[in-house]
């Protein structure tokens, strides 16, 4: 190709990639830094499995939330599983770009590294501080001594000096031994937040609180508008617990299906957005931080837009019907 049609080629392309950040409402604080807060001597910690903890309140402003540990978090973010090293570090990079300041990586999906090194890029090039990114992991079980190993190995792959939240990736043998290194980590500063992941029943996460000395600060679940957690989430509320949407379009595979509704692409066209953005403000409205997966920075900029409209009272009604407790995996 002759040298100057490819610079122009390649200004269009840079061009258009901007616009697409740029265009993006933002919310206030996430185009700043946003407020993250020392840890409060009684912020959720000390064991306040029964007494009534503020519930989370979704600030559409600022696009976080106060979790119950006092630390503030982003209400949408960029989900990695299925990402390899070199996607994750560019989906990560290209969402800091974009405004996104929430990370959900965990120690199974094997890109800690790659999530460090998207992280540190956008670091480098004066896009962010670490302050004002919300990095999420996760951890499988095993045992006291070996979580505590592991969150040391998660530090070090991420390269940060701690991490804003770190779930149980599922329940395990010894949640009780895991739970209590993680809350060690907590109170020696390697982690900031704690909480769960695939625990879908009261009972599963009563018997958490009965143990905790730390609540958990949030529940990861797979939630989606097929699959909806609304009793869980309503259950805990008093204990300032805030669900978070793993799957919010159903995962590869079953994209089609949520994007493809007759509801949803009606809503798309009545708002002027897209199927995906409609969902992700459903999840958000309905109290849910949402975690939308992707390796495509269009996608991911778009994924971001949705600061800019509000769903009816009407309308989130009608989404919240189509639940039809309809699970795609099992674990
Ligand atoms: N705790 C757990 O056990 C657990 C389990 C599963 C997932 N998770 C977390 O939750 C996150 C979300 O789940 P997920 O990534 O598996 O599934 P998902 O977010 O429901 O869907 C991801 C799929 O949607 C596509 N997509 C994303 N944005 C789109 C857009 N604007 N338009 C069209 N297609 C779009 C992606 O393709 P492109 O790449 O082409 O954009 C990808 O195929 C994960 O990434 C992970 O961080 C946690």
């Amino acid at each position: 190709m002759k040298r100057p049609l490819f610079l122009l080629i390649l200004l269009l392309l840079t061009t258009s990639f901007f616009a697409a950040c740029t265009s993006v409402k933002q919310p206030e604080t996430t185009r700043n830094t946003p407020p993250t807060r020392d840890i409060d001597d009684d912020a959720g910690q000390g064991n306040e499995a029964d007494e009534k903890m503020k519930e989370p309140v979704f600030d559409f402003e600022s696009g976080t939330l106060t979790l119950n540990s006092g630390y503030s978090m982003p209400i949408i973010g960029l989900g990695t599983w299925t990402l390899d090293d070199n996607e994750a570090e560019n989906s990560v990079y290209h969402a800091l770009k974009c405004g996104m300041r929430l990370i959900d990586t965990a120690r199974y999906y094997g890109n800690e590294v790659g999530v460090g090194r998207g992280l540190k890029k956008a670091i480098d090039e004066g896009i962010v501080k670490r302050e004002d990114v919300f990095i999420t992991s996760k951890i499988y079980g095993g045992n006291y001594e070996r979580a505590g190993g592991i969150i040391n190995d998660a530090l070090k792959d991420l390269g940060v000096e701690y991490i804003d939240l770190l779930l149980i990736h599922q329940p395990g043998s010894d949640d009780e031994g895991v739970y209590k290194a993680m809350e060690d980590a907590v109170r020696d500063g390697r982690l900031r937040s704690i909480g769960i992941s695939n625990y879908y029943t009261k009972e599963a996460v009563d018997e958490v609180l009965s143990f905790a000395t730390i609540t958990p600060a949030v529940i990861q679940n797979e939630n989606h508008i097929f699959y909806q957690n609304n009793e869980l989430k309503e259950y805990v509320k008093q204990y300032g617990i805030v669900l978070e949407s793993w799957y919010p379009f159903g995962g590869r595979g079953h994209t089609g299906d949520h994007f493809g509704n007759e509801i949803i692409t009606e809503l798309a066209g009545k708002y002027g957005k897209t199927a995906a953005q409609i969902i992700l403000r459903w999840h958000m409205q309905a109290g849910y931080v949402v975690i939308p997966g992707s390796s495509n920075p269009d996608h991911i900029a778009e994924n971001y837009d949705v600061f800019d409209f509000e769903l009816s009272a009407e309308d989130m009604a009608r989404i919240t019907a189509l639940n039809r407790q309809e699970r795609y995996e099992n674990w």
